[in-house]
């Protein structure tokens, strides 16, 4: 099975093609991307309508240049996959429509593919695991807990009440004058600094939910860098220890009880597998193998360039439901928000249906 995936849902323009072979295994044979940052750097965050104007301008030649790393011509796919939501509505729709057209040129399949689905199956792609796992998911958009039960199963354990983690990151370098995408530069300045020079909240810390909280940890951030006045380097050290030492405390605990709830529904856990731009933080990855190791599991982190977002997940999602035979007509719309177990009907935690039906 040979599939095109093509992901427009924030700031990354990309296109692969892979090969799923009978027994489940998977190959990239092409895998591009095109990242929008330096068009945002100026605005110090994502602006939407620039993204979507990006896509357009770019996309044609990402998917040109993925066919032709990938030595396949139009004609040899057996289906073409696009991201059609979770995002910023104005990429999911140049991507979705791009791969129609394609679909309905080549007469192939379409798949429509949940972006979060993407990363959750990414792991079998990249290491045969089998269900069910333990999936986190932290990227500039998203911060989910996710029980992958089954290609279109899902169970969201926990999520973000407000901001998410990498978007927090984001705005607390932003607030300390450090340059877009803030979380690489957050991590790097925090090495020299002393988490201990602040107190900051640990939110959420000890509820019997999953649930993340970010905004009033960025917040009593922005707090003590305005009594501060003018920052020196080390206080801008300080605050960033601080800062990600409150996080690493609030995401093991809330990781640990997402865990157990995990367990308690469904047994254990083959892998905690952790994705999205979050999980390249060096001291997140340290707390998360510990996480992993309490609660018996192994910790999963796909390469970098698989973690964020590509178009090789969403090739790969495609494939997976295409073996299933689960495709999507022409009609198939673009979400700006889509949940990835949106039909469950019974309280949160306790509902799995199939995502995208
Ligand atoms: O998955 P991703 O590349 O794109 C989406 O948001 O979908 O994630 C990007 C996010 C940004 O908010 C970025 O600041 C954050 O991941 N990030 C990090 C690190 N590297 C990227 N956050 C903390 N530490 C890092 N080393
Ligand atoms: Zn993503």
């Amino acid at each position: 099975m040979l599939v095109l995936g093509i992901e427009t849902t924030c700031d990354e323009t990309a296109a692969a093609v892979i090969e799923r072979r009978a027994d489940g295994s998977g190959r990239i044979l092409s895998n591009v991307v095109r990242s929008q940052t330096e068009e945002h750097i100026p605005f110090g965050g994502v602006v939407p309508e620039i993204a979507a104007r990006a896509h357009v301008d770019a996309l044609d030649g990402i998917i040109a240049s993925a066919m032709q790393e990938s030595g396949l011509r139009f004609p040899q796919l057996s289906g073409v996959a696009a991201a059609a939501g979770p995002g910023l509505i104005g990429g999911v729709i140049v991507g979705l429509t791009t791969a129609k057209a394609i679909a309905m040129v080549h007469k192939t399949p379409l798949i429509a593919v949940n972006h979060l689905e993407a990363h959750a199956l990414t792991p079998r792609l990249t290491c045969a695991l089998a269900f069910p796992y333990c999936l986190f998911l932290a990227s500039g958009g998203h911060t989910q807990i996710v029980a992958a039960l089954g290609v279109g199963e899902y169970v969201r354990l926990g999520t973000t009440v407000d901001d998410a983690m990498g978007e927090a990151f984001d705005k607390v370098a932003k607030m300390l004058s450090l340059p877009y995408p803030g979380g690489p530069q957050v991590e790097r300045a925090a090495l020299g600094g002393d988490p201990k020079r602040f107190t900051f909240p640990r939110p959420m810390l000890g509820r019997a939910d999953a649930n993340f909280s970010l905004s009033g940890l960025k917040t009593a951030v922005r707090n003590e860098a305005s009594r501060l006045g003018t920052l020196e380097p080390q206080d801008v050290s300080d605050l960033c220890a601080g800062f990600q030492a409150a996080v690493l405390e609030s995401t093991s605990d809330r990781l640990g009880v997402g865990l157990r709830l995990f367990h308690e529904q469904f047994g254990p856990p083959r892998a905690l597998v952790a994705a999205g731009g979050v999980a390249a933080n060096q001291a997140i990855r340290g707390a998360l193998q510990q996480v992993a190791a309490k609660a018996e599991t192994t910790l999963i982190i796909p390469p970098p360039a698989l973690c964020t977002d590509n178009g090789a997940m969403i090739a790969w999602a495609g494939a997976e439901r295409l073996a299933l035979d689960m495709i999507d007509t022409m009609e198939a719309p673009p979400r700006a928000r889509w949940r990835l177990d949106e039909n469950a009907t019974a309280p949160p935690g306790l509902a799995h249906t199939r995502a995208g039906f």
